[in-house]
């Protein structure tokens, strides 16, 4: 499963490159906004930092499908490859998703999915994801978990291509039963990826090792100093 940082603040987003294994960042619009700065300008920083080679996922904006292929072009243009043009699983969304894939030159993720019908249209218009927003739908009364694990496996069971990245995390253990489920790709804040390992018995295990350590060979003596 690939791990991708749902954010565009980038500090937030070296922090996470620093500490964990991280395959790209997705954003949103109201993610975006949340910058306060150019759309392009706060892309194209998280691109030159994150390289060449990792994934960005960006949304085209428009209502019309006309208009979102154009977003699309645009989105590429200025990110280079690996990247992803977010769509809409709305009507004019998948209009959109089929004009790209007959030109079969961008890659797109179905995003705004909350049922597993928008995740099969996507994949059948040619998505390369599909992105679930399972605490959204948690949230809706529903089990995003459940839901989120059925759209994969209609991908399976239709030997369809497109993967799911699911979206919209509140916690670990929803990103860890996903994980254990071998969905394709999962994006979460800042704060849910660095609350993955955060458990005071994993903290206070190590702290005793060194602490132990230290007893035999001196304070502050680590293997280098023996
Ligand atoms: C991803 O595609 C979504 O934009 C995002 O993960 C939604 O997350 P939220 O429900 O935390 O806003």
């Amino acid at each position: 499963m690939k791990l991708l940082i749902d954010n565009a603040d980038i500090e937030k987003i070296k922090k996470v490159y620093e500490f964990y294994p991280a395959d790209g960042v997705t954003t949103n619009p109201t993610i975006l906004a949340k910058s306060g700065r150019q759309p392009f300008d706060v892309l194209k920083e998280i691109r030159e930092f994150i390289g060449e080679d990792a994934d960005i996922h960006a949304q085209a904006i428009a209502r019309s499908a006309e208009g979102m292929v154009e977003d699309a072009h645009k989105i590429v243009a200025e990110l280079g490859k690996n990247t992803y043009v977010k769509i809409p699983a709305i009507e004019e969304g998948f209009k959109a998703m089929k004009l790209l894939a007959k030109e079969g030159k961008i890659k797109f993720t179905a995003t705004a999915v909350y049922t597993p019908m928008q995740a099969f249209l996507s994949a059948k218009a040619g998505a390369s994801y599909a992105a679930p927003y399972v605490n959204r739908i948690d949230n809706m009364g529903y089990n995003g978990i459940e839901i989120t694990q059925r759209i994969h496996d209609i991908f399976l069971n239709n030997d369809l291509e497109t993967e799911v990245l699911a979206a919209s995390f509140k916690n670990s253990q929803q990103l860890l039963e996903l994980a254990e489920y071998g969905v394709g790709a999962a994006t979460a804040a800042p704060d849910v990826i660095f609350s993955l390992v955060k458990n005071d018995a994993i903290t206070s295990a190590v702290e005793t090792f060194i602490k132990d350590f230290e007893k035999l060979v001196g304070e502050g003596k680590t293997m280098k100093d023996c």
